[in-house]
């Protein structure tokens, strides 16, 4: 088959991305503009604010895509674009975006899951090899996903409440963290003890549930507050992110055994968490499961994962009209 040239557009959240990707795998540019710092100061993602960024970014990082990646519209193949889950108003940015683009240059429009992209990630340093489980932990996600073949997606878990770093970024906000609080909940948890015995909240099959075990981090606090004790904010750290590994660890290799999956990926900005990473690592090591977790800059939300993802949309002859909408909930 001929090289087939994405162009892949991701606006779910905070991040304005733009990705130019090749076959799947090869990431001839990745751009992204991050609107961290303007939501830092109301303590999390504010999707108006997030959608006026989108706007007014998103023609800047599609030029620096394309520049980077040394090509013109003329060699694209297709424009992809993350159709949902996300916050609506963002997601539409990039959709109208991609929806012009794929008109003005008559190219065929593709839609995107957004965890299908988490998923994607994975792909881009090594195929993803079959079957597989994968562990999806963001900021909107923490979902088990089993994968028997290119976009064949088995949802066997996810949570009901909060998601993983949802929980994270609420703990770190009640001990006066920065956002978003993940990364500095994850630095103080290694200088502390798991002292506070918090639950291990673990429910039937493999949904999770955090937003027991966020409130009990808050009331704890409280009672302590309360009786005139502190507690140093490394324990609450230590203590809050050894039941989150605990839980997660449990779920996912309960679920490695019980389907006879030996191919575990982890994906999601949470997937960095270096706490989380030698847990899995070491687990892995012990059951002889083949871990792999993306770099960095491929755990949170990028484009280039997108693309990856794409390219077998392409391929399946998937295809959206210029009627494409966003959608904030959307089935894997
Ligand atoms: O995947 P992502 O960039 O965006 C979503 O699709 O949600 O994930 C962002 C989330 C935030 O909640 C952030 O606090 C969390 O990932 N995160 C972390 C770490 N780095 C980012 N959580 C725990 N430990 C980290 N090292
Ligand atoms: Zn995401």
């Amino acid at each position: 088959m001929n090289d087939i040239t994405i162009l892949a557009v991701e606006t779910s959240c905070d991040e304005t991305a733009v990705s130019v990707v090749r076959n799947g795998r090869e990431v001839l540019s990745n751009s992204v503009n991050s609107q961290i710092e303007s939501h830092k100061r109301f303590g999390g993602v504010v999707p108006e604010v997030a959608s006026r960024h989108h706007v007014e970014n998103i023609t800047t990082v599609i030029a620096d895509a394309l520049k980077t990646a040394d090509i013109t519209m003329a060699d694209i193949d297709a424009v992809a674009v993350t159709e949902g889950p996300g916050l609506i108003g963002a997601l539409l940015v990039g959709i109208n975006a991609a929806k012009a683009l794929a008109l003005s240059h008559q190219k065929p429009l593709i839609p995107v899951h957004h965890i299908a992209g988490h998923i994607y990630a994975n792909h881009i340093e090594e195929p993803l090899k079959f079957p597989l489980l994968a562990l999806i932990v963001s900021g909107g996600h923490t979902e088990l996903v089993i994968m028997r073949d290119h976009l064949n997606f088995e949802v066997i878990g996810e949570t009901r409440d909060d998601a993983v770093g949802e929980a994270y970024d609420k703990v770190a906000r009640t001990i006066n963290l920065p956002y978003p609080g993940g990364p500095h909940v994850d630095r103080l948890a290694a200088e502390g003890q798991d002292s506070l015995n918090f639950p291990r909240p673990v429910l039937e099959g493999y949904d999770f549930s955090f937003s027991g075990l966020k409130s009990a981090v808050i009331n704890t606090l409280h009672n302590k507050a309360q009786k005139g004790e502190t507690v140093p904010p490394e324990d609450v750290a230590a203590s809050f992110q050894a039941s989150v590994i605990d839980v997660l660890t449990q779920k996912t290799f309960e679920a490695l055994e019980e389907y006879h999956i030996e191919e575990l990926i982890v994906c999601g900005g949470v997937a960095a968490n270096k706490g989380l990473r030698a847990r899995l690592d070491a687990m892995a090591k012990e059951r002889d499961i083949n871990l792999r977790i993306p770099p960095l800059n491929l755990c949170t939300d990028n484009a280039a994962m997108i693309g990856a993802a794409a390219y077998y949309y392409y391929v399946k002859n998937v295809r959206a009209d210029l009627n494409l909408n966003g959608k904030s909930t959307l089935d894997l």
